[in-house]
C-alpha cells in the first residue's frame, strides 16, 4: 500500500529554471524551503525537483508514475501553484517555497481535501492520490467559488489514476473544496 496522503497543472514557475552558482562540475548549491522549513543542498545540475523530494529529503510522498510528465503523480506546490515535480530542475527552484503532500496535515490534522479523499473512497491503491490532492487544492484555491463537476474533471485532466473510474475522486474533490471555503470562513 502506497501512502496516501503523503490537468492540467502550471508549467514551470516564472524565474525557474535557473543555474546561478553552478560549479565547474555541475553541482548546484539550493536553498529553498519545504513544508516551510529551510533546506539547503548541493544538487547536480540536472536533478529534477521529484528527485531531489524523494530520493535527497526522503519526502516519498510525491511519486513517479511516468517519463513523459502525463501522470501527474508528481504533482507539488511551487510558490503556491501545482507543477509536475518531474518537469522542473531542483536547481531552478532555488528561493522557492515547495509544499508536498508531507506538509499539507496541519498539528496532526489532515487537510480537507485529504479528509474528503478519505470520506469519499477517492482512492484504491493510493498511488496517484498525492498528485490528485495537491491539484485539486490548487484548483480550488484559484477557482475561489463553486466547482462544478466539469471544472472539476477538466482541472484534474492532467492526473491519471487507474483504478477508481474517477467518480469518487471527483466527488472527493467537490466535498473538499466545499470543506476548504467553510474552513476560510471559520477562519474570517
Ligand atoms: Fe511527473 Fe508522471 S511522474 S507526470
Ligand atoms: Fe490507484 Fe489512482 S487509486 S492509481
Amino acid at each position: 500500500m502506497f501512502s496516501i496522503f503523503g490537468k492540467r497543472t502550471a508549467d514551470a514557475p516564472s524565474g525557474a529554471p535557473h543555474t546561478s552558482g553552478q560549479t565547474a562540475g555541475g553541482s548546484v548549491p539550493l536553498s529553498m524551503t519545504v513544508n516551510g522549513k529551510t533546506v539547503a543542498a548541493t544538487v547536480e545540475s540536472r536533478t529534477l525537483l521529484v528527485q531531489f523530494l524523494r530520493e535527497q529529503l526522503r519526502l516519498t510522498g510525491t511519486h513517479v508514475g511516468c517519463d513523459t510528465s502525463q501522470c501527474g503523480a508528481c504533482v507539488v506546490h511551487v510558490n503556491g501553484r501545482a507543477v509536475k515535480s518531474c518537469t522542473l530542475l531542483a536547481a531552478g527552484c532555488d528561493g522557492a517555497a515547495v509544499t508536498t503532500i508531507e506538509g499539507l496535515a496541519q498539528d496532526g490534522k489532515l487537510h480537507p481535501m485529504q479528509e474528503a479523499f478519505r470520506q469519499n473512497h477517492g482512492l484504491q491503491c493510493g498511488f496517484c492520490t498525492p498528485g490528485m490532492i495537491m491539484a485539486a487544492v490548487d484548483m480550488v484555491q484559484r477557482a475561489r467559488g463553486q466547482l462544478d463537476e466539469r471544472a472539476i474533471r477538466e482541472g484534474l485532466e492532467g492526473n491519471l489514476c487507474r483504478c477508481t473510474g474517477y467518480h469518487n475522486i471527483v466527488a472527493a474533490v467537490k466535498a473538499g473544496a466545499a470543506a476548504m471555503a467553510s474552513s476560510r470562513q471559520a477562519a474570517q
